[in-house]
């Protein structure tokens, strides 16, 4: 299984990946950024936001010490204000307990301000290769496909449960490009709206809800 599954998506994901700024360098608070950021809006947008922040705020140091009005300016047009506002009390938190650096550990960055299962997920694989999952909305979707499974992605206990399965395929050396796989995988194939684009998928061979002609009744929600 683990030869049809893994292996094909580390391919497809080498081979098809698209160049995002945040990948350039994916430094735990990049990662953080951008996650945040990606959770309200496209990815096109959100790259020149990014670019802008990065450059205001280049360290956790800097988020941790912007005057509100300058920081909410950097945010103004992504909306969700509590977002950013959050990000600030993290990046304080961070500053008294972890000397400025985001702690390499998925509870200690699930316990700070704003920081949920899915950011500390990415964070913590992406950024620090730690074996975690990475699960929102994209990735139960593709998920929910591949195993031809019925829950609803929209309950806690789905996502938990999708969470837990994932880890039996992550692989040791590569969590953060398998999260990413997946990710990618949800917004440029096994896509949200419209039809997914099978033909492209690298588990055409596997993904139960292909075989069994299940794609418009999965994911329930
Ligand atoms: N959407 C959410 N996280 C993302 C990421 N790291 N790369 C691309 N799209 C995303």
């Amino acid at each position: 299984m683990l030869e049809q599954i893994v292996e094909p998506l580390l391919i497809w994901y080498e081979k098809n990946k698209r160049s995002l700024p945040w990948r350039e360098e994916p430094s735990p608070y990049h990662v953080w950024i951008s996650e945040i950021m990606l959770q309200q809006t496209r990815v096109e947008a959100v790259k020149a936001y990014y670019a802008r922040f990065i450059e205001a705020l280049p360290e956790i140091k800097d988020l941790a010490e912007c005057p509100e009005e300058r920081l909410l300016k950097l945010w103004e047009g992504l909306g969700y204000y509590n977002r950013v506002k959050n990000m600030q009390k993290a990046a304080r938190e961070v500053m008294e307990l972890y000397n400025g650096k985001l702690p390499a550990d998925y509870d200690k960055l699930l316990s700070l301000k704003g920081i949920g299962m899915y950011t500390a997920g990415a964070i913590g694989s992406i950024a620090f290769e730690l074996q975690v999952p990475a699960v929102d909305g994209n990735v139960l979707r593709v998920l929910a496909r591949l195993w031809g499974d019925d829950s609803d992605i929209l309950k806690d206990k789905t996502k938990k449960a999708m969470g837990r399965r994932v880890m039996e395929f992550m692989p040791e050396d590569r969590p953060g490009d398998f999260n990413q796989a997946l990710i990618e995988l949800g917004a440029t194939v096994c896509v949200p709206n419209g039809q997914p684009l099978c033909d492209q998928c690298p588990w055409d061979t596997v993904c139960k809800a292909y075989k069994e002609d299940l794609i418009d009744q999965l994911p329930v929600k």
